[in-house]
């Protein structure tokens, strides 16, 4: 396994892997891998003759107050867990490397980042798909594999490679869960104790509506009620940001359920952000 910190080399290596007829699979990361993050590589390995995972932290992405120097890194252990799943390139860059100073050129989709995440979290996806397509344009990688947990950051990918030609399939990957149901992300680190026990309530009031679909309740908005009751009886100290009942592609929110529905929540327990969402089944 070959480890790279230059983007140009980077370059070379795909750009040659290409000229013996090669294909290649991207996997985009923050590193502090888990076994999300390695479900995703597992899949990638068998889609391509190559597999790219690139582990930055990429500090354009993060607000002025959110938690870019305590964002959990391990180099060494993200190394040795891409050798075992069969990366065959992990691209390492520090920041400097990535942007010039005097780094200019932004990629937005305002239309689907606006709401959800995006509310909160201005500029968030500018950094997002700013940061994604000049992997794209280093490694141009013939698939690129995201996780469906990030939902809104893999619609506006998809977005974004089909109004720029990217020519990159985008591979959207099921939710990885703890035991309990918790989605996996690399911030559950930051979970006290009984907070982390009390966290799989968020997928449990998802599939609460979920239920209610089933029973033949498919308005939006009681439907959104009955997820922040189920959150404010069963996490009483956690704070909701957002419950949204969206289009999957469009992010658009509907006012009743039809086929197909994205249900997203963003939930704060304590300085944790929590995001999940499911695919309502009608
Ligand atoms: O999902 C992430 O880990 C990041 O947003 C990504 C796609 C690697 C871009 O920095």
């Amino acid at each position: 396994m070959d480890h790279l910190a230059d983007p140009l080399l980077l370059r070379q290596h795909c750009q040659s892997w290409r000229a013996q007829g090669l294909t290649i699979a991207l996997v985009p990361t923050m590193g502090f891998l888990h076994a999300g993050h390695l479900s995703l590589l597992d899949h990638a390995r068998t889609l391509a003759d190559k597999l790219v995972l690139s582990i930055f932290v990429n500090p354009t992405q993060f607000g002025p107050n959110e938690d870019l120097e305590r964002y959990p890194r391990d180099l060494p252990r993200d190394l040795s867990l891409a050798e075992e799943h069969g990366v065959d390139l992990v691209f390492a860059p520090e920041p400097q490397a990535m942007y010039q100073p005097d780094h200019a050129t932004w990629v937005t989709v305002p239309e689907l980042a606006k709401g959800l995440c995006g509310a909160a979290r201005p500029g968030h996806f500018r950094g997002v798909c700013t940061v994604v397509a000049k992997l794209f344009g280093l490694v141009r990688p013939d698939w690129a594999v995201f996780g469906q947990k990030d939902w809104q950051q893999l619609a506006i990918i998809r977005r974004m490679v089909r109004d720029l030609e990217l020519g990159v399939t985008i591979v959207g990957r099921p939710i990885f869960r703890e035991p309990g149901g918790l989605a996996m992300s690399s911030r559950n680190v930051y979970l006290m104790p009984q907070e982390r026990a009390q966290a799989p309530a968020i997928r449990q009031g998802l599939e609460l509506v979920q239920a209610a679909v089933n029973g033949g309740e498919l308005d939006a908005a009681r439907l959104g009620l009955m997820f922040r009751a189920y959150l404010a009886e069963k996490l009483p100290e956690a704070r909701l940001d957002y419950v949204e009942l969206v289009h999957p592609e469009s992010l658009v929110p509907v006012a009743r359920v039809g086929a197909p529905t994205l249900l997203a929540v963003a939930v704060f327990m304590g300085r944790v952000r929590l995001i999940d969402n499911i695919l309502l089944e009608v």
